[in-house]
Parts: C-alpha cells; structure tokens; sequence
C-alpha cells in the first residue's frame, strides 16, 4: 500500500540521518520485501511455537552493527510509533524476543558480535549479539586457564543470558554470568548511549538480572573472566528407577549444595526404558570437577560414594572442551563447532522453574516419578546451588534466589511436531508436574527463573501495560523484594514505559 511505502522512505531517512557512517541501509532495513527478511526472522527463532505464519511478523527487522545504529533504531522506532523487540540469540522461551501482538521492530544483534579479551586485566568485552558458544571458544583460544560462568547451551545470546542471570557449571564457584559484569554500554529509552558511569548504578544493577528488554538495549558488556585449572575432570553417571535412582536423589539432594564449591554436579531426570524395555526414570548425574581426577575420586569416595564413581568414569579435560562435553558434543565434533549459531535440536517446548529448600523425601520422589510417567514426557533438570550462590546476597543483584536455595529445578517439554494437539498434550504433563510439586518447593511467592520465562506465571497483556499491582503476581516470583526497586528505577529511566512487554517491569512512581 501507498502509506506503507510513504511510512518506510520516511523511516529510512531517519534512519539514514541518526546513523552516523551508514553507507548501505541494506545491511541495516529489512522489510517484508527484503530477501533477508525472512531467513533473518528465523536464524534465531529456537522455540518453533513461535514461528508458525499466524505469529505476529515485524513491520521491519534491524541489523545494527554499531551503537549509533541502535541509537538510531530507537529513535526512528519511537518517532514512527513502533514498539521494539531486542533479540540476541533468540531463546526466550515465549519467543518475546521475536513477536509482539502490536506493531513492532524487530532488532536483531547478529551484527554485534565482537569478542575483545584483554589477557592483562582477565577481562573482556564481548556484544549482545555473540553467543555463549562464540565467547567460550574465544576465550579457550587465548588461554587454557580462564574461563567464564554462563550456561551450557552453546547458541544461547550473551544478551538475553546475562541480562537474565545466567548460570551454568561454574555457578557454584562463581556465581551467575550476571554477578561477572563489570561495565555495559546500553542505549536507553531516550536513544542515549550510556556507560556504567553515566548510566548510573541503579540502571546498571536493573539490567545484571532484571531482563534489559524492560529498560533499553544492551550493546556490550564488561566481563570477568575466571579462574580455572588447566586440566579439569568430568563424568557422567546414568541410573535408572531399577538400579537405584530414588536413593541416588534423595542423596543429591543433602550432598550436592553442600559439596566444595569446585564441585557442580547436576542431576537430570528423564523418562526413558529400562532393560525390560518398560518405562522407567532415568537419572544422570552429570559433573565439572575445578581439579584433576586424583583429587576428585576421595572427596566422592567420602561424601556421595553411593553413585559408584571410579576412574573410569572420570574424564581429565580443558575447561573449554568440558563446554563441548556439557553441551551435548557428537562424535567428531571440533570445538570451532562452538561458534555455530545454529542450534541443531530446535523444537517446540514448553517449560517451568521452581527453587527448592527443603530435601524432598524419598516417599515423595516416588510419587512425583509416577506423575511424570503418566502423558507426554519431559525432563527435569536440577541444578545445585550452594557455594558462592550463598554468599551473595539476595539484593546484590535482582537474581534474589541465593542463601537457603538447595537446587533449581527446570521442567521441560520438547517436541518436534507442529500441531495444537501436541501442545496441549505436554502442558498438560508440565502442569501435571509442576502441580504436584507445590507443597515440596518454595513458596510465597513460589520461585521462578526470568532466563526460563514462563507467561503462565502472569502476563501484563499483549499492549505491555500493566499496574505494579497486577505485575506483583509474577514480578516476585522471579525477582522477590527486588521487584518494587526494578519497578522504581523502570519509573525513572523509563517513565513512559517505551519499552514494554508482555513480561516488562511495570514504571512505580512513588
Ligand atoms: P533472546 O534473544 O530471546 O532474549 C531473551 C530476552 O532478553 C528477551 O526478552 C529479549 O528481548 C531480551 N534481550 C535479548 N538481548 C537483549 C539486549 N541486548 N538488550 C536488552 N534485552 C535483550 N539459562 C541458563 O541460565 N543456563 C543454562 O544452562 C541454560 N540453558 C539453556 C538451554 C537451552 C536449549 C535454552 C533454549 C535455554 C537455556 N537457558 C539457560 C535459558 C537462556 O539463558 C535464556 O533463554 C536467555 O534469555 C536466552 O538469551 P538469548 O539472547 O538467546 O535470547
């Protein structure tokens, strides 16, 4: 239509006049005509609920390469009226980061992706746009003994995960990716580009925890890297129902937050076939030793001998090969396979997060494998805290779930079908899973993970408007008292509330 070409001349201009150094608005517009638009829209769409046609499309998709082109994005998106979705690797698991039910830019950092690590200072700065996969990989090239604590899937973005939290193997010694940033360039709702210094602390804690997408884009961040020894050891323990899982569990659950903050072992609960080829629970107890395997066989020899653990079961490795062991290596695999933003497994899922404090009895594991054996399976992930999670506190950062947290649990539902009957069918098990579960996990509020975004928690509606009130239901969940300060800080850097979502920090004026 007419107004429609008259509307893109116009923002192009604008564009083109808030960019400083713009040569070809080709590598920065794309419109529904552009042969970009399309593959660009679905390289880092992961969760495939989001990509059916019926799903809200953007009017335009960016792909800015420098701050004064996100700047500029911000601007012309705001003069034409036009909402913004930010997206780095784009796994948000309800696809925020791509679709919006109001008319919508959608800007995609591919472009920014640079990775600069000072080997002086063990720092670097890395954009929103790399992923964890690139930053890994780049800091293993440069050194056998640093390293960094995100999490384990290779193509998740550094914007979204550090923005969230961001925890992975090395969370028990390090604390979040979050808890590892030292500076930021974010461009705010005024189109400013800011720093930490001029951003000021309040906005620069929001950001470490608090989902950015409420209050701008996030450029790049300072990180610190981390010590590692240059030989570490892995292992990986698979346990089924009949072969003892129930008490392998039970006995996680006392011994792995309490174990030396060098040791991360992460249990993970499937439903999968024994022997006999029936259904049954399959645990894997699967673990990142900061130390070489002499040092690790006594400590297991004497807190969690019950998992049979020997040297053969343990491997020695560079910390940058155990990135690729965590994240599911195949046969033949090289670790420049770290740097491939295409995340081979994409699927339709469904998720859950809860936290849990208490020790879960045996009586009570066993029902909830009988409720999980019932339906459409998924997994469980369970993720130890303890360590250093203990000693930051609970306000340190928005991320509040810290002191007297045993583990994080994951609920999740994959399948590889489109169709509205498979969805239904694994909500339905997450639902009947995550019911079950609330008398064992905490509660008021009932704790959940922003960086495994769950709408069903609450949602301030397709427009992003939403009372501080209303957003309470699910603001605490994620974020606990830390939620009025977010709010209170969106308020002052945000008051008109630009950028908003269906799960954005709703602006409290006091
Ligand atoms: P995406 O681009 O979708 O962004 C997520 C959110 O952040 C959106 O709201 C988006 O708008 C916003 N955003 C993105 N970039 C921004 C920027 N530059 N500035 C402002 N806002 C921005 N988590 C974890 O802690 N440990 C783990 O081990 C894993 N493992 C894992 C495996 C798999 C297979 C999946 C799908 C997910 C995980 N996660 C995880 C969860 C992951 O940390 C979470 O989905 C992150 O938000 C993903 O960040 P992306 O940049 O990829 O997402």
């Amino acid at each position: 239509a007419t107004w429609e070409f008259v509307e893109y001349l116009t923002f192009l201009s604008c564009l083109t006049f808030h960019s400083p150094f713009l040569t070809n608005t080709h590598n920065l517009l794309h419109t529904k005509f552009s042969p970009l638009y399309k593959p660009i829209l679905q390289s880092s769409l992961q969760n495939l609920r989001f990509s059916s046609s019926s799903t809200p499309k953007p009017r335009y998709i960016l792909t800015p390469s420098n701050s004064g082109q996100v700047h500029a994005s911000v601007v012309c998106s705001r003069k034409h009226s036009l909402q913004i979705r930010v997206r780095s690797g784009g796994h948000d698991y309800e696809g925020l980061s791509s679709q919006a039910d109001v008319p919508f830019v959608l800007v995609d950092l591919v472009n920014l992706r640079r990775i600069e690590i000072d080997l002086e200072s063990n720092t670097a700065w890395v954009q929103s746009g790399a992923t964890l996969g690139e930053l890994y990989y780049e800091i293993g090239s440069k050194s056998r003994t640093l390293a960094f604590p995100a999490g384990v899937c290779a193509t998740i973005g550094v914007g979204g995960h550090l923005s969230g939290g961001g925890k992975g193997f090395l969370t028990r010694k390090y604390g979040l990716a979050a808890d590892n940033v030292l500076d930021a360039i974010v461009v705010n709702a005024r189109a400013q580009v800011l720093d930490r210094e001029s951003m000021g602390e309040d906005l620069f804690w929001a950001i470490r925890g608090g989902g950015a997408a409420s209050f701008g884009i996030v450029v790049a961040w300072k990180i610190k890297l981390v010590p590692v020894p240059p030989k570490v050891t892995v292992f990986t323990i698979p346990v089924t129902l009949e072969q003892g899982a129930t008490d392998l569990a039970y006995k996680w659950q006392h011994v792995a937050p309490k174990l030396p903050e060098d040791l991360y072992i992460r249990a993970f609960f499937r439903v999968g076939e024994n022997t006999k080829g029936s259904r049954t629970i399959v645990a894997l107890f699967t673990a990142l030793y900061l130390g070489n395997a002499d040092q690790l066989e006594p400590i297991l020899n004497s807190s969690f001998p019950e998992l049979g653990v020997s040297s053969e079961h343990l491997q020695e490795k560079r910390w940058i090969e155990t990135v690729q062991y965590f994240a599911g290596n195949k046969r033949g695999e090289k670790l420049e396979d770290l740097k491939n933003r295409y995340w081979a497994e994409k699927g339709y899922w469904v998720a859950k997060s809860d936290f849990v404090s208490e020790p879960i009895s045996k009586e009570s594991l066993r029902a909830l494998w009988e409720v999980m054996l019932k339906g459409e399976p998924g997994l469980l992930f369970w993720d130890p805290y303890g360590g250093k999670m203990e000693s930051v506190s609970e306000s340190e950062t928005p991320f509040p779930h810290r002191k007297g947290n045993l583990y994080n649990i994951q609920y999740y539902s994959k399948w590889q079908k489109a169709g509205d009957g498979e969805e239904k069918a694994h909500r339905e098990w997450i639902n009947s899973v995550y019911n079950f579960m609330t008398p064992l996990v905490t509660k008021n509020p009932r704790g959940a993970y922003l960086n495994y975004r769950d709408l069903s928690l609450g949602s301030n509606g397709g427009d992003g408007f939403a009372s501080f009130e209303d957003a309470k239901v699910w603001g605490e969940s994620y974020f606990k008292g830390n939620f009025k300060r977010l709010a209170r800080i969106k308020a002052k850097v945000d008051p008109e509330n630009y950028f908003r979502n269906e799960q954005s920090i709703p602006p409290l004026f006091d």
